[in-house]
């Protein structure tokens, strides 16, 4: 890849003398979903895909961006006095609002760059593609320029750039996952207050495997933002009778004995999934740290009904990849990943029944979807590193 990439840069930006190469990964939530925004807990993972980018300093403030993934945008130029949104600049408003980002936390960035991105994460899959982005440039310009961050404040710094620049009031487990990976471990986030450990996923004869639908979706145009707000708002009516200062603040016997308080039954099942998907996901990491993978396992299967019946962001295609992998002999958990309404799911097969398993949820999906699904067995990698 490295060889490649550079031989690319050279083609597009004339030679690639003084240029670096560099990679961030993809990440994989294997539970605790929409929990992030809701002070509850997560448990992701860095993939050994991701994205791949060489970059190199210029004399002047321009930048020159250019994507392997996007090859018929050609180059698109910009520069550092240019550094607000637009539509123009397409996926280059990820590496900008990152500039941007730096320098509003008084990291100005001193000249331009060059920088060519070449990502194996299947586009708009919910592997965090964008946040792959936003980390890579993030550790680019920490090394080219010797900022003091560490990897937790690239996250940040990406979280904050995806917020405020490009508008998607994404939580912290995408950046997190991706900033602070490390190879065959998970991370158990409270995104309360930013404390983790990393817990081994040690799967003794079963294999991580993520069945993409190939429905694209953006965050943007998604009712993401929406859900958000329904938790808030829901929040808001707990604080009317209980002293809490997120729904991750609550167990499921409190949250039943508050719950009336809430005005609507929508968001009493929004705030009862995000409550109940927070529980869970303690209780898998336990459950994990007892090897009891089949535990594990039934608790992915009650995560995805909950993101299904009671937050309502699955859809058919994520709903037939799961439902047609549970029929599966050798599954022993399936669930949507990521934002849902599309994207990925996210299964832990035992390694004899994959082939099967990949055969028997593909037919199943093309036959009812109309068009095929996409499979990947992966493996858990490292954070941001240059190569
Ligand atoms: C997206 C967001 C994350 C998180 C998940 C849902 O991936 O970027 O912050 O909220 O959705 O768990």
């Amino acid at each position: 890849m490295k060889e490649t990439i550079l031989k690319k840069f050279e083609e597009v930006f004339g030679d690639n003398s003084d240029a670096k190469v560099y990679f961030a990964p993809g990440r994989v939530n294997l539970i605790g979903e929409h929990t992030d925004y809701n002070g509850g807990h997560v448990f992701p993972c860095a993939l050994t895909i991701g994205t791949y980018g060489v970059a190199r300093k210029r004399t002047d403030n321009r930048l020159r961006f250019y994507s392997m993934n996007f090859e018929q945008l050609g180059i698109i130029e910009s520069s550092l006095d240019d550094l607000v949104p637009s539509k123009e600049a397409d996926w280059t408003n990820y590496p900008k609002g990152v500039m941007w980002a730096f320098g509003e936390k008084g990291m100005k960035v001193p000249c331009g760059m060059d920088l060519l991105l070449n990502g194996n994460i299947p586009n708009g899959s919910g592997l965090s593609s964008s946040a792959s982005v936003e980390v890579l440039t993030g550790f680019i310009l920490k090394d080219m320029f010797g900022f003091d961050v560490t990897n937790q404040d690239l996250a940040l710094i990406g979280q904050y750039s995806e917020n405020q620049y490009n508008k998607v009031n994404c939580g912290i487990m995408d950046q997190f996952a991706i900033a602070m990976g490390k190879k065959d471990n998970a991370i158990f986030l409270d995104t309360a207050d930013l404390s983790y450990e990393y817990a081994p996923i040690v799967l003794k004869g079963a294999k991580i495997v993520i069945a993409c639908s190939n429905k694209k979706r953006g965050l943007g145009d998604s009712k993401y933002n929406e859900r958000r707000e329904e938790c808030e708002t829901a929040l808001a009516e707990l604080q009317q009778t209980v002293d809490i200062k997120t729904l991750g603040d609550l167990d499921e016997a409190a949250f039943e004995q508050a719950a009336s308080a809430i005005q609507s039954d929508v968001r009493r099942k929004r705030a009862k999934h995000a409550v109940y998907e927070n529980q869970r996901t303690m209780r898998a990491v336990e459950a994990l740290k007892a090897n009891n993978v089949a535990r594990f396992g039934q608790l992915m299967n009650e995560s995805h009904i909950s993101l299904r019946d009671d937050y309502e962001v699955t859809g058919i295609e994520l709903d037939t990849l799961v439902e047609e992998a549970w029929k599966v002999e050798g599954v022993i958990g399936s669930r949507m990943t990521g934002a849902g309404f599309g994207g990925c799911t996210v299964s832990i097969v035992k390694d004899e029944a994959i082939d099967n398993f990949i055969e028997k949820v593909g037919a199943a999906y093309k036959e009812k979807i109309g068009y095929a699904a996409d499979f990947y067995v992966v493996e858990i990698g490292d954070g941001p590193r240059a190569l």
